[in-house]
């Protein structure tokens, strides 16, 4: 057990035996470090209960634990107040535990499976920048459910079908008609066609522009986009070369970016149990005709916002991102045995994931206890705070975004590299690009300022990268002048006291971000005991103490906010250099 919960234990027994009784008591950092480091404020709702003033209440309980070996003082303070000064041995047992074992501040016990739908991307679509939230969030959300004992299964949901996929091919057939995807006799064999993803960027927005111009274009990409749901075989096989060129380009961004899945499904796998799906749903007698169009309601008497009925297909017998996402949820849970499937998508298809859960609820896809929960996130705007633009006003591709962060990182941050600077360059700037990203609330919008992501004293991804290669260094100076530490023996200074009391309060920083769906709180977590850490370590010179039980228990203390550092930055996504 987590000392802070073995002390509530501790104290809820002692209260029980003079009469207050509760199923659980809680400690909060106190808000007044002056008056202690921890606080107990239930006397307050205990007055109530027990009528008797708060103050009494409070006294009659400090009276009743303050011998406690866990405690350097306790005192009441005004209404009822409970201020706790924990012992050094208390703080340093703790420290000594998480040293040996540092899993202990993070597994909750969460005994769940949970599926997760993040990345997103389209293909023949650049990635651009409006990917990158749901790739970062979404996987350090996957990372953090491992830590807290969750089983997880993650899904990059390939926007691989639709429309979008007959237009493209309608303009590659338009440009060499003579490829044999489209002769007659073809019949699935190779074709010597070189497609790159340069093309695949600029044939896309070729075709969308003559389609929207010509009815006829548009048609005919209508009847491809259905041939090829039918799988006619030319097209099928073009289209899975689209695929191909364009997920080698997505996957090698999402590498760097330390991004990956367990399932590479798009949307055109999901299609395969579209038959099913309607089987089932006619099967529930909740389709309805509507304009030529079939669609299941899904108002709520409570809805005080107009609620459509969801589509699932449109007038024009296309089948919609609605039925899609359906059927993605019955694969999901015919495959799988889930207790809940999040969504990191944009905030803007709210509506869109309220409709299509309240259809999986309503027909029974899934079953009540099955949590289906949409995560939205905020809009990346550029630094003027309008939407992220190139240059040349175009989207931003999450490519040149990256190579135009790892290139000021390279000119700025680097001094002392002279080997893999282009890597480590890649490192920091993806360290930057995912702080700033995570930092903010999942909801919020942000601006994308690269002087401000990059700055080496601030609240910045590349702070916390360069403290953390110092404490690996001070700690690899120790090692070379063959300096022995390996657990905390003494605190000696105050800032150590602050370091730990902090270190003490991981696991509810943990337990909240894992209950809001959101990294915000680890971010700040990291700054704040970072800069505890840097201002005990200008404050001491560690490697030429000459008390030695200090010495050791300093280094043990670098290494365990070195080693917790690491923890929490694996869980955002973010590796840390060698050197910087
Ligand atoms: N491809 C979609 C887009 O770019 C995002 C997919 C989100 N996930 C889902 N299951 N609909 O907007």
């Amino acid at each position: 057990m987590h000392k802070i919960e073995a002390l509530e234990e501790k104290i809820k027994k002692e209260m029980k035996e003079i009469g207050y009784e509760l199923d659980n008591i809680t400690l909060n950092p106190s808000n007044r470090p002056d008056l202690g480091d921890y606080q107990y404020n239930g006397a307050m709702m205990l007055a109530k209960t027990y009528h008797e003033s708060p103050f009494d209440i409070a006294t009659k309980i400090v009276q009743k634990i303050k011998d406690f070996p866990e405690f350097k003082s306790i005192n009441v303070a005004h209404p009822g107040f409970i201020n706790i000064t924990l012992s050094d041995s208390f703080l340093i047992e703790f420290a000594n535990d998480s040293l040996k074992d540092i899993t202990k501040n993070y597994n909750l016990g969460i005994n769940k499976t949970i599926f997760l739908d993040y990345g997103g991307p389209n293909v023949a679509k650049v990635l651009h920048v409006g990917h990158l939230r749901s790739a970062n969030i979404g996987q350090a959300l996957n990372n953090l459910c491992k830590k807290v004992g969750a089983k997880t299964i993650s899904d990059i949901h390939l926007g691989d079908w639709g429309r979008p996929m007959g237009m493209v091919i309608l303009e590659i057939k338009t440009r060499y008609p003579d490829l044999a995807y489209f002769k007659e006799d073809y019949n699935g064999e190779e074709v010597d066609f070189n497609l790159t993803n340069e093309d695949l960027i600029e044939l896309y927005p070729t075709a969308t522009k003559k389609a929207k111009e010509n009815e006829e274009i548009m048609n005919e990409a209508r009847d491809i986009n259905l041939k090829l749901q039918q799988k006619h075989k030319g097209y099928y096989s073009l289209w899975k070369k689209i695929v191909e060129v364009s997920l080698k380009e997505v996957k090698e961004i999402y590498k760097d970016l330390n991004v990956d899945f367990d399932l590479w499904e798009g949307e055109s796998d999901n299609f395969e149990y579209i038959n099913d799906l309607f089987d089932y749903l006619y099967g529930q007698n909740i389709i309805k005709e509507s304009d030529g169009a079939k669609v299941i309601e899904v108002k709520e008497d409570t809805d005080k916002k107009e609620m459509p009925p969801l589509i699932l297909i449109k007038s024009n017998q296309a089948v919609s991102y609605e039925a899609t996402d359906l059927a993605a949820i019955w694969e999901r849970v015919h495959k799988f045995n889930l207790d809940e499937i999040w969504y990191i998508v944009d905030k803007r298809q709210d509506l869109h994931f309220t409709q299509v859960f309240r259809a999986a609820k309503k027909s029974g896809i899934v079953k009540d206890n099955t949590k289906l929960i949409f995560n939205g996130f905020g809009t990346i705007n550029g630094p003027d705070g309008k939407p992220f633009k190139t240059r040349d006003g175009g989207v931003m591709p999450l490519k040149t975004l990256l190579d135009n962060v790892t290139e000021v990182c390279e000119a700025r941050l680097m001094e002392n590299i002279t080997e893999n600077r282009r890597d480590i360059a890649r490192m920091i700037a993806v360290a930057a690009i995912k702080y700033a990203d995570l930092l903010p609330f999942r909801t919020t919008d942000y601006n994308f300022d690269i002087e401000k992501f990059t700055d080496l004293n601030g609240k910045t991804g590349t702070y916390l990268l360069y403290s953390c290669v110092r404490m690996n260094s001070l700690l690899k100076k120790a090692k070379e002048a063959n300096l022995d530490y390996d657990l905390i023996k003494v605190l000696s200074t105050e800032n150590e006291r602050k370091i730990l009391i902090t270190m003490l309060d991981l696991k509810r920083i943990i337990k909240r971000s894992f209950e809001n769906y959101s990294l915000n709180e680890i971010c700040e977590y990291l700054y704040k005991i970072t800069n505890l850490y840097n201002n005990f370590y200008a404050e001491n010179k560690v490697l030429t103490e000459e008390n030695k039980e200090k010495q050791a228990s300093w280094l043990s203390l670098t290494k365990l906010i070195f080693d917790n550092n690491k923890y929490l930055l694996d869980i955002l996504g973010i590796n840390i250099p060698e050197k910087m």
